[in-house]
């Protein structure tokens, strides 16, 4: 698999395998909100390719303290072949090359199956920690 950093051109095709894999799209996904954020996604943001077609996404992040993981996604008739591994290996490299000295991660509830996913790539459950969230425009 290629591992490419994502630029603009590849949003419709990102936005397909988002959608395919039942990720909660929102707001801040849209054409112009990716954009917006490419200034923090650095070339943390990379796809995975197979013959040129685009078969995994991950956004990666830096806010200038912690380093977080959004909307990695591999398509569906990808998926179990080791892809999602190989994607999280390339940006846990990205991450130390940066020295970001921690990264977090969000799992919606119904999501909880991915947990050990994301387990046996590296990864431990916080228990000490609760999440909220403010929306500045509601
Ligand atoms: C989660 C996801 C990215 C995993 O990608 P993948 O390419 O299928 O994963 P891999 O084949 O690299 O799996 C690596 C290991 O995790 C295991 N694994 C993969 N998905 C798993 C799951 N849902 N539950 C438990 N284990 C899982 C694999 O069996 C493999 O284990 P092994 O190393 O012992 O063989 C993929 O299932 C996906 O796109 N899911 C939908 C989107 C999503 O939920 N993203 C996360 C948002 S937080």
């Amino acid at each position: 698999m290629k591992i490419e950093q994502f630029t603009m051109e590849m949003y419709q095709e990102v936005k397909q395998i988002w959608e395919k894999t039942g990720l909660t799209l929102g707001k801040s996904d849209t054409e112009e909100e990716v954009e917006r954020a490419l200034r923090y996604t650095q070339d943390l943001f990379i796809v995975g390719k197979k013959q040129d077609k685009i078969v995994a996404v991950v956004m990666g992040a830096f806010d200038g303290r912690r380093g977080y993981v959004h909307h990695l996604a591999v398509d569906p008739e990808y998926q179990r072949f080791g892809i999602g591994k190989e994607m999280m290996e390339e940006l846990h490299n990205r991450f130390r090359e940066k020295e970001i000295v921690k990264v977090h991660l969000f799992i919606e509830v119904d999501n909880e199956g991915v947990i050990d996913f994301y387990k046996k790539v590296g990864w431990h459950s916080r228990e000490d920690l609760a999440m909220m969230s403010f929306v500045p425009n509601s």
